[in-house]
């Protein structure tokens, strides 16, 4: 269910004490000798009034540190709100790096909820700076009312009306702006499709639901059914899919610009819900499994957003849906099944179910020899053991990783290289198929790595003779994405409870990458 709520983003230059908004944000930065005001457009008097006051008011610049103050004599804003933004960073540009301002923002207008209106006084005397105040505030001007009992709580909206103050002409800042909030709608729209509960979306309403976000567009997309799935062999898929009356789905969304500079297939993991299957989990590591279709959500949000952004680059998403279920006809341990293409697999654990999706996926995108396959799936729960809560694993071909992890630096967000170890595929061996699902414990987001690479396809042009196995295949990475895609602790900075849409921005940066 992706809402249609949009936040209005204005960068203007009007001054200051005309601005009419519920609430006026100032910055504070933790200086080295406690609190400092950062740089605004107040009048000398009422920023002195301000900054003489900030340790009295307990103002500490901590990140998510939030304080109301009242309007000020002279300026229309009805209270003046302090926000944290953390240390300074020393350089030049102020001191305050664009994910500093694009988190304070953020954290600002989430905690302002009860706001209709909000504008940023903070450092934005360059596109830079403006674009990540309005990417900030448009992040976290999010909430998810849409399955609340009551009317009014159903309908109450998040800030809708976001001003950033800068000194910029509006012609100078006006596409940055309408990019940051192209880039927050796909991340809103991202968490919509994680945080809707599995009762309402499994395989065949997420194909609907990403048919209707892309009316008015230019996309094109296919939908393999059930009967489709099977005649042309997708096992992976259907053995997964089998112990769920709710049927797999294949979905393939398209944005072909007319003379593109590459094309770049996404392939996306979309277990509308993991039980584990046959090999069933416990309920405590059951609830939250409602994520497990981050992957493909993040796909469908940034083909969308290449669309939007008329991106010069082919990106074809590829979405691998299913509802991992136990039943009297779900897959057993022990089944051995047939990827799409042919290779085998004996399904020794029904719970590493999107290894065999995504295999699918792989296989079927590789099809069409793009330049690059960029996989993304929730796909272990060692993800969150080796980097923790908010830090995305990166994995596949040391220029594409390095590439996404380069792309997720100039986003602002955190995504890690980590190797494919030589001997990760040797837990893999099966006596009876060419590989089972489940390798050695330790390591296992590497390992999983290692596993989805044998289904990466060679490129068309790959020499057979002159290069080793891997180096002909059509370059790869995989993202795992299994801890940072759902947050069931406190919301903080822009992100909030629930699914975070996290490395929607960081693709979304990378496409733009390919275009320059
Ligand atoms: N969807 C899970 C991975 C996951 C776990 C995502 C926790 C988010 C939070 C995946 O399908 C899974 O169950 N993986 C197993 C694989 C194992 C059986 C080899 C895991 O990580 O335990
Ligand atoms: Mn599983
Ligand atoms: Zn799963």
């Amino acid at each position: 269910m992706i809402s249609e709520f949009v936040p209005t983003v204005t960068a203007v230059s009007s001054a200051v004490q005309k601005v009419d908004a519920d609430a006026l944000v100032l910055g504070v930065a933790k200086g080295p000798d406690g609190p400092v005001l950062l740089p605004n457009p107040l009048a000398e008097k009422a920023a002195k009034g301000v900054s003489d006051s900030l340790q009295a008011l307990g103002a500490s610049g901590a990140a998510d540190q939030l304080l109301r103050l009242p309007g000020v004599d002279g300026y229309q804003s009805e209270t003046l709100v302090l926000v944290g933004v953390g240390k300074l960073t020393g350089e030049p540009d102020g001191g305050v790096s664009a994910e500093a301002l694009r988190r304070a923002a953020g954290s600002a207008v989430r905690q302002l909820s009860a706001a209709d209106s909000v504008a940023f006084a903070l450092p934005a005397s360059t596109v830079e700076q403006v674009a990540a105040i309005a990417e900030g505030a448009a992040l976290g001007a999010y909430n998810f009312p849409h399955f609340k009992g009551s009317e009014s709580d159903r309908t109450k909206t998040p800030v809708s009306h976001i001003t950033v103050l800068t000194e910029l002409r509006e012609k100078h800042t006006k596409s940055a702006v309408a990019r940051a909030g192209v880039v927050a709608a796909a991340v809103r729209a991202t968490r919509d499709l994680v945080n809707t509960p599995p009762s309402h979306l499994y395989p065949e309403s997420f194909a609907d639901e990403v048919k209707a976000n892309a009316k008015g567009t230019k996309l094109k997309i296919k939908v393999w059914d059930h009967k489709e799935l099977e005649k042309e062999g997708f096992g992976g898929l259907l053995g997964v899919g089998n112990g769920s009356a709710r049927k797999p789905r294949l979905v393939r969304v398209e944005h072909a610009p007319s003379r593109p500079v590459a094309h770049v297939a996404l392939v996306g993991k979309g277990i509308t819900f993991d039980t584990g299957g046959i090999s069933l989990k416990p309920s405590n590591a059951m609830t939250t499994m409602k994520l497990d279709m981050a992957g493909a959500a993040t796909v469908a949000a940034v083909v969308r957003a290449a669309a939007d952004l008329d991106l010069p680059v082919k990106v074809t998403g590829w979405l691998c849906l299913a509802e991992n279920m136990p039943s009297s006809t779900a897959q057993r341990p022990e089944d051995v099944i047939t990827i799409y293409g042919g290779k085998t697999v004996e399904v020794l654990n029904t719970d590493a179910e999107g290894r065999l999706v995504m295999a699918d996926g792989i296989v079927a995108a590789g099809e069409e020899n793009p330049d690059a396959i960029i996989d993304v799936a929730t796909l272990t729960g060692a993800q969150m053991i080796a980097l923790g809560l908010r830090t995305v694993g990166v994995m596949g071909q040391d220029q594409l990783r390095e590439s996404i992890v380069a792309a997720s630096e100039s986003a602002g967000e955190s995504h890690w290289a980590m190797p494919i170890p030589e001997e990760a595929l040797s837990g893999f061996e099966s006596t009876v198929a060419d590989l089972t699902n489940l390798g050695a414990r330790e390591g296992g987001m590497l390992n999983a790595a290692a596993f989805l690479r044998e289904f990466v396809p060679n490129r068309a042009d790959a020499d057979k003779d002159a290069l080793d196995a891997d180096s002909q295949r059509i370059p790869w990475a995989h993202i795992d994405l299994a801890g940072p895609a759902f947050n069931d602790k406190s919301a903080y900075h822009y992100v909030p409870k629930g699914g975070t849409g996290v490395t929607v921005r960081t693709l979304i940066s990378y496409l733009e990458g390919l275009g320059r």
